[in-house]
């Protein structure tokens, strides 16, 4: 049997084309739970679904007769991703605002897991802002949206809201379950800027959303691996399911990376981390006057370069180059300089590339001298490049 599949299926008339998405979920061998909500049941059955799963639909949390009470944990145990298609503005707008008050709402409260979100409705609920806010929300939680396509609309309207076809549904579960081939390794991810504090309310940073380094840790757990996330102060939520460690200064960072890097098989440096440190932190706020037209400013260590020079030749070491001009022949040095397996070069000067940006273009540079130019791809692609090419290097280096 392969993955089970959590389905929640609401009350939209797209519902109809949600037994088509089952049958090709079970056709690819997957184990798949249907929760439904009421108003869903007037648009398709139960039977239908339970028929075409083999396993018996959930409808309400009172109906059940084995164990009513934890039905919700045990579904959400049991799955490694839920979907739900067709997903109401009314389903989204209680997904977003934490509201648990049927079956399905109160599984995905417990849901810790990935989960994608296929929105169909009429073209201006679609468009309505508080739906756009409710959605942003949702994606900002780590929730996956489907896009809904364009065209005819059941209620007469033509425009964006149509819940995409079950095969382009069902071919997003299959790339999101994707292999489990990081399976028993841990992996040790940095990520976002750090701070410098030179007092209580001052500080330096950059403009380091951790984007990246998240969407790195994000991929390595859903395929299987052990994950650590250190990162400075994010604008981004965390996945569930990560183990995170909070720090603030690079001294921080380095202190917590050190501590795990001996148990760590993969090691990803996405920080940016701040070069320099203010020489004195001053513990009360310090007044315009005192505060003098220079700041003094210390190196802080490089924890990617300390790391090159203590790691062993099994554990892959990945880091990161941000540069604008000469970034090629800059980040031929840097891969040197801090031995490191491949050095991800992000040329942030280009458009779709670097800071607080959904996607990237990004060069991989190996120790071996070979180098790979990915072509513009979200962060999360980026990520699973990264991870693959690791993966290849560590397999390498153990036979
Ligand atoms: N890095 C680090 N510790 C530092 C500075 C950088 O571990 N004190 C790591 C980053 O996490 C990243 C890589 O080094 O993986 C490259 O960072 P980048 O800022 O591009 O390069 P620097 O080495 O700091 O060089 P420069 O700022 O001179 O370009």
């Amino acid at each position: 049997m392969g993955a089970s599949v959590l389905l929640g299926i609401t009350g939209g008339i797209a519902a109809y084309k949600a037994p088509l998405l089952v049958r090709l979920m079970v056709k690819a061998g997957m184990n798949v739970h249907v929760v439904m909500t009421r108003a869903a049941t007037e648009f398709v059955t139960p039977m239908t679904l339970a028929t075409l799963s083999g396993n018996s639909v959930s409808l309400d949390m009172w109906g059940e007769r084995d164990h009513p009470a934890v039905k919700h944990i045990s579904l959400a145990d049991a799955t490694r991703i839920a979907v739900v298609a067709p997903a109401t503005a009314n389903f989204i707008g209680k997904l977003a605002n934490g509201i648990a008050d049927d079956m399905l709402t109160t599984t995905l409260m417990a849901y810790n897991k990935p989960t994608i979100i296929c929105p169909s409705m009429n073209v201006n609920m679609y468009q309505n802002p508080i739906l756009q806010a409710n959605l942003q929300k949702l994606n900002l939680f780590g929730y996956q949206m489907m896009i809904p396509d364009s065209g005819e609309l059941a209620c007469g309207w033509t425009g964006e809201g149509r819940m995409p076809e079950p095969e382009a549904i069902f071919r997003e579960v299959e790339r999101r379950l994707g292999p489990r081939d990081l399976d028993g390794l841990r992996v040790l991810v940095t990520a976002g800027p750090t701070e410098e504090p030179l007092d209580p309310v001052r500080f330096l940073t950059n403009r380091s959303s951790g984007r990246m380094g998240v969407a790195i840790a994000k991929r390595a757990l859903a395929r299987g691996a052990d994950v650590t996330l250190i990162s400075g102060p994010l604008k981004v939520a965390t996945p569930h399911g990560v183990n995170h460690i909070p720090v603030r200064t690079a001294l921080e960072m380095m202190e917590k990376v050190l501590e795990r890097f001996h148990e760590s098989d993969l090691v990803v440096k996405a920080a940016a981390v701040a070069d320099f440190r203010p020489e004195i932190v001053h513990e009360e706020k310090i007044k315009k006057e005192e505060l003098g037209a220079t700041i003094n400013l210390v190196r802080n260590p490089d924890i990617l370069a300390t790391l090159g020079s203590r790691k062993w030749p099994d554990q892959i070491l990945v880091g990161f180059a941000a540069e604008t001009s000469n970034a090629i022949q800059n980040a031929r040095i840097k891969l040197k300089n801090k031995n490191v397996d491949i050095l991800v070069l992000n040329d942030v000067s280009k458009t779709g590339a670097g800071f607080d940006c959904e996607t990237n273009i990004v060069r991989l540079m190996f120790r071996s001298g070979d180098e790979e130019q990915l072509s513009l791809m979200s962060k999360e692609d980026v990520a699973d490049k990264i991870l693959s090419r690791a993966l290849d290097l560590r397999r390498r280096v153990n036979h």
